[in-house]
């Protein structure tokens, strides 16, 4: 791997192997959401926790300090809305120049596998690949779902995710479900989990992240579940200690229940 590549995968996977990226780009396709209005001022306190903030440029440019240390994950996606019509059909948002100009360290970009425009999606991804590649960018992929809440299921996102690292992508980010360890077995790249809507508990989080990197996930990125959390410091530092500490779930949530109030 060239040394520019790994240099960036080397600030977007620490050197334990595992990751914590802080995932707010919701915007770009939900406007403004609950708690994440002001993005700046929800991700400031929480980057001490993380690895990466994932962000789309327009928050970044507008919201999110140049001085940060933070390496970011820049979200190229996009072109749909929650009020249009089919989620799946995206396209690239983002131009070549542009994430090189804005320096940063991984790019992010949605697949619908199984959508109406599935073909579109991989396609994106290939292309991206193929600009990312010779600048050594590395692509996280993520597995998209659309509304299709029904395809958090093992036997799809194992599909989607195989076809994201064949494709090209350097890590896939996908859902934790059942019979997990059947999709990160079957993809060659490092997989990643995101949440979702937030949970009912906050115990039900840390575990689906400890039960993650049990079944071979490398970390995760995830948004709602930490920052629409009543104390997002506390959830932060507490999946932190699962994904970096090696803690187990009770150990996680005594530190989520002690964090300073
Ligand atoms: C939105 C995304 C999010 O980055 C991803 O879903 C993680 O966020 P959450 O944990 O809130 O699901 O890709 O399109």
């Amino acid at each position: 791997m060239d040394w520019g590549k790994a240099n960036r995968i080397s600030k977007v996977i620490k050197q334990d192997g595992n990751c914590f990226y802080l995932a707010m780009d919701h915007g770009y396709f939900q406007g403004p959401t609950s708690k994440l209005e002001n993005v700046g001022k929800a991700a400031l306190p929480l980057l001490e926790f993380v690895d990466a903030l994932f962000v789309s440029r327009g928050v970044l440019r507008s919201q999110i300090p140049p001085t940060i240390e933070t390496p970011i994950i820049l979200r190229v996606s996009g072109g749909t809305s929650m009020s249009g019509g089919d989620l799946s059909h995206e396209g690239i948002t983002t131009s070549i120049d542009e994430m090189l100009r804005l320096n940063v360290s991984a790019i992010g970009i949605s697949v619908f596998v199984g959508s109406e425009y599935e073909h579109d999606s991989i396609l994106n991804l290939a292309q991206l690949v193929n600009w990312c590649e010779p600048y050594g960018i590395p692509v996280m992929a993520v597995t998209a779902v659309g509304r299709e809440m029904e395809k958090r299921e093992a036997r799809y996102l194992a599909m989607a995710c195989r076809i994201c690292a064949e494709t090209g992508a350097s890590v896939v980010k996908t859902y934790y479900c059942e019979n997990f360890d059947k999709v990160a077995i079957g993809c060659p790249v490092p997989v990643v989990i995101a949440g979702g809507p937030k949970t009912e508990n906050d115990f039900e989080v840390i575990e689906f992240v400890y039960k993650g990197i049990q079944g071979g996930a490398i970390g995760v990125n995830l948004g709602r579940n930490i920052w629409q959390n009543e104390r997002p410091r506390a959830m932060a530092c507490a999946l932190r200690s699962v994904i970096h500490e090696r803690h187990n779930p009770k150990q996680a949530f005594e530190v989520y229940e002690s964090f300073e109030r």
